[in-house]
């Protein structure tokens, strides 16, 4: 359980983070890429990042596995770890959407109430769910990092889709197939999204 310092008040800030967005011509934003291990949400979130910033918008990018080098060094892969990492990057994204920025948000982040928390941290319309929809067949079959071929060797516990669950969005914003599609045209689709709204 979390413990929660006492006597803490919110403090207005007079700057609000409609006037913060303003000043860069963009609407905040966050794209929370969900999806496995090896599904493709860093290459799709890198692309689209690359598209975003050559068009002029001021973007920014959390990854797992750098946030997990940093900020979150201290969390495993527990069930309890990676709530708890998802709480730090959801509200790391909030604090940066609160700049004025493009948050692209790139986590496995397996469990809906999670997922669900983040996005009760936004107004509607402001955080966009992208379901990086790889099998775990396929996947697997990739395995780019030799992940799968460790946890089904028994080398890694917890594994995401081998001993540890994903829940699979329900009403994800966007749903990409990485099977039938390449990453450069999933990426046009979820550059296209933020640009139309
Ligand atoms: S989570 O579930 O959202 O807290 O995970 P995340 O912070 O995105 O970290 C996922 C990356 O960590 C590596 N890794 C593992 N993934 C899943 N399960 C286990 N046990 C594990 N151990 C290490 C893996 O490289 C993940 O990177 P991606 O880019 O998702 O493949």
């Amino acid at each position: 359980a979390l413990r929660r310092a006492a006597n803490i008040h919110w403090q207005h800030l007079d700057v609000d983070r409609t006037a913060r967005a303003r000043i860069k011509g963009q609407q905040p934003r966050v794209l929370w890429f969900t999806g496995l291990s090896g599904a493709g949400k860093s290459t799709i979130a890198n692309l689209v990042d690359k598209q975003l910033h050559a068009q002029g918008f001021h973007t920014f990018i959390l990854d797992g596995d750098n946030v997990r080098h940093g900020l979150n060094r201290d969390l495993g892969f527990t069930d309890e770890d990676r709530v708890e990492n998802i709480r730090r990057v959801a509200e790391v994204a909030k604090l940066m959407a609160d700049a004025g920025l493009i948050v692209l948000v790139s986590f496995i982040s397996p469990f809906r109430a999670e997922r669900r928390m983040a996005r009760e941290l936004f107004a509607p319309g402001e955080f966009l769910e992208v379901h990086v929809d790889t099998p775990l067949a396929e996947a697997e079959r990739r395995d780019a990092k030799g992940l799968y071929a460790k946890a089904r060797a028994g080398q890694i516990r917890n594994f995401t889709g081998i001993d540890s669950p994903y829940e699979a969005p329900e009403a994800a914003e966007l749903v990409l197939d990485t099977v039938s599609q390449t990453p450069e045209q999933l990426a046009a689709v979820v550059v296209a999204r933020v640009l139309e709204e």
